[in-house]
């Protein structure tokens, strides 16, 4: 009876790691013990997908910084013989942070890497990345707002993106859309990590800063984001309260923004936004941020809300950005095209095969499309429907629910970009089982090709951006609070009576 029941047990581990099981290290033939010393390891976009990544990792003590890597068609069990790149070691709080950048890859190649200590050979587990093969076809998947206070949180939330992997397990990298963590302790940070090693050691993550990721907003907790991933940052980009950077991925430009820098967001970084998309020719230009400013929870009346949105929905339709992923407000959100602050509603739409599904695709559409794709956490928000018109026009929204009403599931969602195709998709999610079901989807199809604009490239620095950025503080508070005074609360008055 005991032998029956250690097998039946032996096949529930078996199958039940065989569905999430990515380059597991466990099946990677190691010639070293794996040092417990190391933690937290996660592998970034860098300048160029093709042939760079950022490495990154914690210690408790101050030790050498090494990353070894090899092609993985190469690997013989062995490290001996690999490359070894080095990099930096700060000490930040009561841990050491070291990061290293990875140059002169291969493009479309999967590589084993280690990190660690290569004075006293002590090395983590082995992870993999594959780099961008440079074609037009990619796929990515986004998570929001895991923001756990407690391990078993970060479990619920691991299982989400597990069940992202196996609906996905060709995607090429990850997005977590800000707010990994609540209270920005090393406790959650360690826990987030550890949760999500299956992910963060296999596929190369584009992280959002959020505003619990030690931002002034909770408390005055400079500097943990930038300590925990080793992000492309420009060398002027403020890194208190998070990060912006971007990267050209198939396609597309990517841009990476920090809506923590400050309320309203810093010249310095509105003017590197422009200077990124105006100089870009890439055919998808696409945004990840935190802070959304089409959001349909608490935070929809918020005056950093009310900021965030008059000052970048004029500069997004200016940029001609396609395609907008943002969290913060722990509801699952889609809008239609939206230009103007307004629907756009002369879009003409196609019906056509796309892998072997009928899919409906929006031809050519004025404006952008915005998603706040739920939570992969379990905190989530009720739907504040009753403010919509008094914030904007509710016709613009395509699809919002909170996940209250779902049977409290956790959301992901899928992106696949082919050529002038982009698909996107999102799935309810049970924390326990990992089953799933698809909740939206929309789809963009575009025959033009990118092209750069000749607009002159903006100062970036603090300096310069001074006195612009003086203005814009006084230009943009008095105008939010006009609009509090005079729009929003009449209608909530209205609204209310
Ligand atoms: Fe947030």
């Amino acid at each position: 009876m005991k032998k029956i029941i250690a097998v039946v047990l032996s096949l529930c581990v078996v199958l039940g790691c065989a569905s999430f099981a990515l380059a597991s290290d466990a099946t990677i033939e190691k010639d070293y013990e794996v040092s417990d010393k190391i933690r937290n390891v996660s592998i970034t976009m860098a300048d160029d997908p093709t042939t760079q990544r950022g490495v990154c990792w914690h210690t408790d003590d101050d030790s050498a910084t090494a990353v070894q890597f090899v092609i993985a068609d190469k690997y013989e069990g062995t490290f001996e013989g690999a490359k070894t790149f080095r990099g930096s070691c700060e000490a930040f709080k009561e841990f050491y942070v070291h990061k290293v950048k990875l140059t002169a890859l291969k493009p479309g190649t999967e590589y084993f890497y280690r990190v660690g200590d290569d004075v006293n050979n002590e090395w983590s587990d082995i992870g993999t990345f594959r780099t961008d093969d440079g074609d037009n076809n990619f796929k990515f998947i986004a998570i929001a707002d895991v923001q756990a206070g407690n391990e078993d949180n970060f479990r619920k939330a691991s299982n989400v993106m597990k069940a992202a992997y196996d609906t996905m397990p060709d995607a090429e990298f990850y997005t977590s859309l800000g707010d990994y963590v609540n209270d920005c302790t090393q406790e959650e940070w360690d826990w987030y990590f550890e949760k999500f090693a299956f992910a963060n050691s296999s596929l190369t993550i584009a992280p959002v800063a959020g505003n619990h990721d030690g931002n002034i907003t909770n408390k005055i907790n400079h500097y943990w984001f930038d300590s925990m991933f080793n992000m492309n940052a420009p060398r002027e980009c403020i890194r208190a309260e998070g990060v912006y950077y971007a990267f050209d991925y198939g396609n597309a430009h990517i841009v990476v923004l920090n809506t923590n820098d400050m309320y309203p967001m810093t010249v310095q970084q509105t003017n590197w936004l422009k200077n990124e998309m105006n100089s870009s020719d890439a055919q998808w230009k696409i945004v990840f941020m935190h802070r959304a400013f089409y959001s349909a929870g608490k935070n929809l009346i918020k005056p950093d809300t009310i900021i965030m949105r008059e000052q970048l929905l004029p500069l997004f339709d200016e940029l001609d950005i396609d395609f907008v992923m943002a969290g913060h407000d722990h509801v699952y959100m889609r809008t239609h095209q939206v230009k103007g602050d307004k629907l756009v509603e002369d879009v003409t739409y196609v019906t056509e095969d796309f892998n072997g599904v009928e899919t409906t695709f929006a031809v050519d559409p004025d404006g952008a499309c915005h998603v706040l794709p739920g939570t992969a956490g379990t905190k989530t928000y009720s739907i504040n429907d009753y403010v919509f018109d008094c914030v904007f026009d509710s016709n613009i929204v395509a699809n919002c629910f909170s996940q209250r009403d779902i049977g409290d599931r956790g959301i992901f969602s899928t992106v696949e970009i082919q050529d002038g195709k982009l698909v996107y998709n999102a799935y309810a999610v049970d924390y326990e089982t990992g089953e799933k079901e698809l909740v939206d989807t929309y789809a963009i199809k575009k025959t033009t090709e990118g092209a750069a604009s000749d607009k002159p490239m903006l100062p970036t620095d603090s300096a310069t951006t001074g006195v612009a950025q003086a203005f814009n503080f006084v230009y943009r508070f008095g105008k939010m609070f006009f609009d509090y005074l005079f729009v929003i609360i009449p209608k909530l008055i209205i609204n209310a009576i």
